[in-house]
């Protein structure tokens, strides 16, 4: 587990090479093995590959170029064309899985404070079930990416996924075509207090 923990990277190049569905099928098992709040398990997955990815493609299009016009998000809009590249990125990797809250709450309302800790609660939880899985690509040899991005899409990737709850994250899994580099991180000294 150590070795996944240190050998996994962010891949951004993808081979075409389709991913086997056994392995998918294993990928998505180690995530519903992750601890949850209240044994919530507030996840739902949904798997794009093949000639699905074209309407998956063109619904997180439709969202960028409607966020560049009509902002959902116009205090991030430096990152939209970082989006840009994310959504090439989904259009090459073999399979993309949508990670789904069916018992979150949309974006766009406001929270009570029980409702908001519920919420940091489930992304704690559906957290651990992402790095299960990408933990679980890396030792079956796949590469993975952890995808944000969608945010920018949101209400396009909702009404494209068509499926009750919030879409939280988003996974592309395939064969990695490159093998970059540990990205730099912080020092124990920066991130941890011990108080002895
Ligand atoms: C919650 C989360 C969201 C992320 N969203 C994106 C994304 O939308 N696009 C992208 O290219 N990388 C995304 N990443 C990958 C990070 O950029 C990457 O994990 C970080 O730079 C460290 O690099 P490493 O994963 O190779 O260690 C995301 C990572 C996390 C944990």
């Amino acid at each position: 587990m150590l070795e996944a923990i240190k050998n996994r990277r962010s891949i951004r190049k993808f081979k075409e090479e389709e991913v086997p569905r056994y392995m998918i099928e294993e990928i998505i098992q180690s995530g519903v093995l992750a601890p949850s709040a209240k044994n919530r398990q507030p996840w739902k997955f949904v798997v794009v590959s093949g000639n699905a990815k074209a309407d998956m493609v063109s619904a997180m299009g439709n969202g960028l170029e409607r966020e560049r016009e009509r902002p959902l998000l116009p205090n991030v809009s430096q990152y939209i064309s970082g989006a840009s590249y994310t959504l090439k990125i989904m259009e090459k990797a073999p399979v993309t899985i949508f990670i789904v809250n069916p018992v979150g709450v949309d974006i766009h309302s406001s929270l009570t404070e029980e409702e908001h800790i519920e919420e940091l609660c489930n992304a704690q939880s559906i957290g651990a079930a992402i790095e299960n899985m990408i933990l679980t690509a890396t030792e079956l040899g796949l590469g993975s990416l952890w995808i944000c991005d969608t945010y920018f899409a949101y209400d396009e990737l909702q009404t494209y996924l068509n499926t009750e709850g919030e879409l939280i994250a988003a996974l592309t899994i395939g064969y990695a075509d490159e093998a970059p580099n540990a990205r730099p991180r912080k020092s124990m000294d920066e991130v941890v207090e011990w108080r002895d």
